[in-house]
């Protein structure tokens, strides 16, 4: 289905005052963004415009009870400069799960998909071409009713705009589990989706971490702070005694598009790995035995970020140097080898700027 989507493009282009080889993460956005507009049951007004801010009404119902769902996704470009995206339609399909959570409209996979292509299309000069550099893309939609009670709203804006991004973690990152605050409730809350919501009630957390000297929080679930959810703002794979093994979703862990990528990989790689309940015991067992071999996060944002310490109850538990790790490296080089286009893509998960596969 082609939808009509008006462009009006950017008088100047702010491409020439980008330093790509110094770009910090998310402080750089490029010059258009795509919107549409949610109204009288339908999408409407599908329009690409110059990257900018709009008006809110103070009563925007998102301001006050936060029907807010996003995505994060990246562009890169293959060594022979050709740009294009890692799975798309998944992000598509997971913007509107969430919608469905949170009681919003769901976007057509087509008018996303649509909207993504033209966008970055247009844009495609902003891709960094510096390998571990990619265009971060962010999908999002909120609630614009302007009304007092709580109920759903009637009325939604969709934006995708995007920023040139470096490496979100440039360094291993330390971690802190938690035995006082949880990221989501384990059943029927709202961990699977991601909602703004779930971001804000990490702050305070993370904060006390940073406080601590933690780079960030490592969840633990909401009923019994035993089994393992998730890290800050990504999933979480563990190597142990040469097996490697990432908690199972289970309602209140983000079914990230990374680790799915993961899990369909590190097979084809001829390394097992399962999804699976691990508990904060074994790992402080197999961190005691010795046998605690690799930790890493995975996420659009941060791709593989590698574990330099995991703290509980007081204690740390130093993990081994990146240099001598095998499975985190080595998914890392699978994932950017696939970026640049440089090994097969058996999937078909590389999909080509342009090129909308309509859903
Ligand atoms: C992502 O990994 O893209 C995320 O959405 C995490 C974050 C930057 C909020």
């Amino acid at each position: 289905m082609e939808f009509n989507i008006k462009i009006t493009k950017a008088q100047n282009s702010r491409l020439g005052e980008v330093d790509f080889e110094n770009i910090p993460f998310g402080k750089v956005f490029s010059d258009h963004m795509f919107v549409a507009d949610y109204k009288e049951g339908e999408w409407q007004d599908a329009r690409i415009v110059p990257f900018g801010r709009f008006e809110m009404h103070p009563a925007a119902m998102v301001l006050h009870y936060g029907q807010a769902i996003f995505e994060g996704m990246k562009a890169s470009k293959s060594v022979e400069g050709k740009p294009f995206f890692l799975r798309p339609e998944m992000h598509a399909k997971r913007l509107n799960n969430s919608a469905r959570r949170m009681c919003m409209p769901e976007v057509p996979e087509a008018l996303f998909l649509e909207g993504l292509h033209k966008l970055i299309d247009l844009d495609q000069g902003w891709i960094p071409p510096q390998k571990g550099s990619a265009l971060y893309i962010r999908p999002y939609m909120f609630s614009m009713d302007e009304f007092i009670g709580v109920k759903p709203s009637e009325t939604y804006r969709f934006i995708i705009f995007t920023g040139p991004v470096g490496p979100y973690y440039p360094k291993p990152v330390s971690l802190i589990a938690d035995t006082e605050y949880v990221r989501a409730a384990v059943h029927g809350g709202t961990g699977e989706a991601k909602v703004a919501g779930n971001y804000a009630a990490s702050l305070l957390p993370a904060r006390l971490a940073n406080q601590k000297g933690y780079d960030q929080v490592m969840w633990l679930d909401s009923k019994e702070f035993k089994y393992i959810q998730e890290v800050g703002t990504m999933n979480i794979f563990f190597v142990i005694d040469g097996k490697v093994a990432t908690p199972a979703l289970n309602g209140g862990i983000l079914p990230g598009i990374t680790r799915d990528t993961i899990l369909k990989l590190l097979p084809e790689m001829g390394i097992e790995v399962e999804e699976r309940a691990i508990s904060i015991d074994e790992v402080v067992e197999a961190h005691a035995a010795g046998k605690l071999q690799e930790v890493f996060g995975s996420g659009t944002a941060a791709v593989i970020a590698h574990v330099s310490k995991i703290a509980y109850k007081g204690k740390d538990m130093e993990l081994p140097p990146v240099a001598e790790r095998k499975v985190g490296p080595a998914i890392k080089e699978h994932i950017d080898a696939l970026r640049a286009g440089t090994i097969d893509d058996k999937h078909g998960w590389i999909v080509p700027v342009g090129e909308p596969v309509n859903a």
